[in-house]
């Protein structure tokens, strides 16, 4: 098996197409691609994109996944993670929350939250890994199929 090496990059206009694509292959509410790209624009939001890279020129890099937060003083909110299904269980969505954690840190964000469908086992044990407690739950939050919402939430190492 060939392993795609990475880098993760702010998103940019090149990245559209693509997120938009996995957003409507994964989720039954996706974003369209103009709220994405309305994110470019977005002073609240920072979304990092894991690249494949070692391919020829970074125009036409794939994206392997996708992580998008907006932030409201100390407190960020993750809107979104997806990897793509070739590319799962590789690293890839752990490297994206820690480069978020990371970026997110030095603007002074003290905790992130974030919901999970309570069915979504491996985006759980992902958030559970990196340190994600339970805080809270929303009965019949999401739609198609209606389902409960596991809050999670971290606080910031640096955060005092
Ligand atoms: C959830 C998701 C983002 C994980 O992406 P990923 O790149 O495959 O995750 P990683 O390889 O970084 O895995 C990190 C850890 O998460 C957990 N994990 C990830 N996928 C898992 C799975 N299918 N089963 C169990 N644990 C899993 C493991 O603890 C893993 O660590 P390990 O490999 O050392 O065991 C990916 O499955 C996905 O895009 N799912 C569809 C979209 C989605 O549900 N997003 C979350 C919405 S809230």
């Amino acid at each position: 098996m060939i392993v795609p090496m990475q880098k993760i990059v702010a998103m940019q206009q090149r990245h559209m197409t693509e997120i938009a694509a996995l957003e409507a292959a994964t989720f039954s509410a996706p974003w369209d691609e103009a709220s994405i790209r309305a994110e470019l624009e977005n002073p609240l939001a920072l979304w990092l994109v894991a690249e494949e890279t070692g391919k020829d020129g970074a125009e036409d890099a794939d994206v392997l996944g996708y992580v998008g937060s907006q932030t409201c003083f100390e407190d960020a909110d993750i809107l979104n993670v997806c990897v793509a299904p070739a590319a799962r269980r590789r690293g890839v969505a752990q490297a994206l929350m820690l480069e978020l954690e990371a970026r997110l840190a030095p603007r002074g964000v003290e905790k992130i939250t974030l919901e999970v469908r309570s069915s979504n086992e491996p985006a759980i044990r992902l958030y559970e890994k990196l340190g994600y407690a339970r805080v809270g739950l929303r009965r019949g939050y999401y739609e198609k199929p209606r389902e409960d919402a596991l809050i999670l939430q971290k606080r910031l190492k640096s955060a005092p």
